[in-house]
């Protein structure tokens, strides 16, 4: 069994987390609930990073104390986190007198060795509000460009960097007065002395290749030591023997991953210098974001080291998330806090779609939300739910909930879902959790085309074949189990559902092996529903700023106002354009057609039964039999309408509508969609 300590990065105090940062969580916690799954013991730690200038100033916008402002975020971030299922086993603050021992020990043991150094150092300070300016807090016009309202360390128009002191006219963001510039003491970490260590540290196979490439060119353009101290006032924690010096944030936060873990030590009796002063007892990993890997490549290992602490085991760097193919933007609506999410849709979706897209490259991620709905509802809806939706009912309703006495044969379908396990255990250890997805759904698609060839549907109605029934929806339970456990890492609440429904103890990745016969599962309940498109739209308007409401009619027509505050329907033109909602409206999906035959005193029409997989069984009389004879029809699939209200015929009930082109002859086309589409797939 192997001890594994993991981080996710430490959200910054003051601000709301969004579908950025989960990508990081999300990923983190799929690789811990893997690792807990697979049999070895894992602790996943993180906390809120609290310090610095920008909370210290929202707390003075707001009239609190920063104290009670990080108590209250770390509230919300904690809800937020629990919302999507983040499997922490602390959740801290940097805040705290555990960070503050540490970090003093950080810093005093390096200072023993050698590594702290003194200089004094020029900046911009700002007399109305008595502090020193960081560099974000000073805006003035670029330099380079001339852009105006620039940040004090970069451009945001031509992508330079500069120092604050070239900035032209520069201004204090908080209260808009020109800086001064004035000498302070600082203290520097020698990074310098490190280089040698660090670069074995890189070689050792700490980080992705990528990512020791970046470091390299870090490496050819100098290491430069590193200033950790800021004046007061400062939210932070004062640095020993320097009154009205405080550690800059930088230094004390990934110190929160010590404090973090030693607190939760300290209410679980075990022992922190066994994990973090030593080596050969946990492996550490750090799940991180592209825009931090200075911070935890070069400072964080270098002090330490300087320090005489454990170094980490790697560093795991992941890209930024996209939306729609751009950087979040607020009025895009694509800015989405995890909280806006979790109003809307459920959380599982989001897990598994950043699953099926992560890899242990650092490339970044787009959530594209069209493709969003697509994915979830064809694999986990269409392919994976579909299996028990379909085998469940036939054993609850004709076999009073019991599955087959013994395993029945299976054409050997269990041993190779069994196998597969190895494969996808690698792909998971290896953060290939976008290859691992597909493994998976690619078994979830034999085990589909198992039960599509045995039909159940078709058996269920032969009283003589109830054997064979029964082992089929056996086989096809089974099936199911063995995805579940396999998904269980990324859908943990989906797998806690099939848990209770087939009446097992919890899964372990070891358990899939045993397949289930000769005992009862519980009632088939709703596992997931369908991304509902209408919530994900209303999410996009829900994080899009609020615009000023358009004229109730357009400005050219002299029209009556109307006479409700509801906008009134467009002018009754002779073919009115559909708006989007409206066609939202008609439920459109793949269909696969079971049976066909021809109809008693119609001959224009075929009774076709339907299979929706989720929406089950629907018979539909179509007007096609002098384009298709009714033999050639079974196993096809077709689109459907769904939700068109049921028209009591002649001969019985037409439960929707199939789609076929024509131009009104007895030429027919039946749709059909591209290969991969499954039974019950929407159609936009
Ligand atoms: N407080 C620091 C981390 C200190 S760790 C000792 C910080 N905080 S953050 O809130 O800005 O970001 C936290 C993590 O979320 C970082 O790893 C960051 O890369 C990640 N992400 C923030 N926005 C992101 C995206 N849009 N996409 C993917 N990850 C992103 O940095
Ligand atoms: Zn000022």
């Amino acid at each position: 069994m192997r001890r594994i300590l993991v981080t996710s990065a430490l959200p910054y105090a003051n601000g709301q987390i969004h579908l950025g940062h989960l990508v990081e969580t999300i990923q983190t916690d799929i690789w811990v609930r893997f690792q807990k799954l697979h049999g070895n013991e894992c602790f996943y730690f993180c906390a809120d990073d609290t310090h610095g200038t920008p909370v210290m100033i929202r707390a003075r916008q707001e009239g609190i104390t920063p104290e009670t402002l990080v108590a209250r975020m770390h509230a919300e971030h904690l809800g937020d986190f629990q919302g999507f299922h983040i499997g922490f086993d602390n959740y801290y603050t940097t805040n705290s007198e555990e960070n503050r021992l540490l970090s003093e020990e950080v810093y005093l043991n390096n200072r023993a060795a050698g590594n702290i150094r003194v200089s004094t150092v020029r900046q911009a300070f700002c007399a109305q509000d008595n502090m020193f300016l960081p560099d974000r807090f000073i805006r003035g016009i670029c330099p380079t460009c001339g852009a105006e309202d620039q940040y004090g360390d970069a451009c945001e128009v031509c992508s330079g960097s500069h120092s604050p002191l070239d900035l032209k006219q520069p201004r204090c963001a908080i209260c808009g007065n020109p800086p001064v510039e004035r000498d302070s003491e600082h203290f520097f970490f020698r990074l310098t002395a490190f280089e040698a260590f660090l670069k074995g540290w890189i070689r050792s196979g700490a980080l992705q290749p990528e990512m020791a490439n970046k470091l390299d060119e870090w490496f050819e353009a100098g290491l430069q030591d590193w200033d950790i101290s800021r004046d007061g006032p400062y939210f932070g924690f004062e640095i020993p023997d320097a009154p009205g010096k405080y550690f800059y944030v930088w230094l004390d936060a990934p110190i929160g991953y010590m404090a973090s873990t030693w607190e939760w030590c300290k209410r679980n009796g075990r022992d922190f210098d066994a994990i973090w002063r030593r080596d050969d007892q946990m492996e550490v990993y750090h799940f991180i974001g592209k825009d931090i890997l200075y911070f935890h490549t070069l400072f964080w290992p270098a002090t330490l080291k300087g320090a005489g602490f454990r170094v980490p085991t790697s560093v795991f760097t992941h890209g930024f998330l996209t939306v729609n193919g751009q950087k979040m933007s607020k009025s895009r609506g694509t800015f989405i806090t995890a909280r806006q999410y979790l109003e809307h849709l459920d959380p599982e979706y989001l897990r598994y779609y950043y699953a099926a897209k992560l890899t242990a490259r650092v490339d970044d991620l787009d959530l594209n939300l069209d493709d969003f709905i697509l994915r979830v509802n064809s694999d986990l809806v269409g392919k994976v739910v579909n299996i028990a939706s379909r085998s469940a009912g036939f054993i609850q309703k004709r076999f009073g909930g019991n599955l087959a006495e013994h395993y029945p044969e299976d054409g050997g379908l269990h041993a190779q879902f069994v196998t597969a396990g190895e494969e996808i255990a690698q792909l998971y250890e290896a953060r290939e959790f976008s290859k691992a997805m597909r493994a998976i759904m690619t078994l979830a698609d034999l085990a589909n085309r198992f039960v599509e060839a045995k039909a159940p549907w078709n058996l269920a109605k032969d009283p003589d074949r109830d054997r064979e029934l029964a082992d089929t929806c056996t086989v096809a339970i089974n099936l199911f189990r063995i995805l579940m456990i396999y998904l269980q890492p990324v859908l943990p609440q989906l797998a806690l559902k099939c848990q209770e429904f087939l009446r097992l103890p919890p899964f372990t990745w070891e358990s899939r092996r045993e397949p289930m016969h000769h005992q009862a599962i519980g009632e088939f309940t709703h596992l997931m529903a369908r991304v509902d498109p209408k919530k994900v739209e209303a999410l996009v308007q829900l994080a899009a700023p609020a615009t000023p409401s358009a004229p109730a009619v357009p400005k050219s027509k002299a029209a009556p106002p109307p006479p409700a505050p509801t906008p009134s329907p467009a002018p009754a033109d002779s073919s009115p354009p559909l708006d989007i909602d409206t066609f939202s409206q008609v439920d459109l999906r793949v269909a696969r057609i079971l049976s066909a035959a021809p109809v008693e005193g119609a001959d224009k029409l075929l009774q076709l039964t339907l299979d929706l997989g989720d929406l089950g069984q629907k018979t539909v009389f179509a007007g096609i039999r002098s384009a298709y004879d009714p033999q050639t029809l079974p196993g096809r699939l077709t689109v459907v309408v769904a939700n068109l209200k049921p028209r009591k015929m002649r001969f019985g009930v037409s439960e929707g509508m199939v789609l076929a082109a024509g131009s009104g002859g007895n030429e027919l086309f039946l749709l059909s969609p591209d290969l991969g589409a499954t039974p019950g797939m929407r159609i936009r």
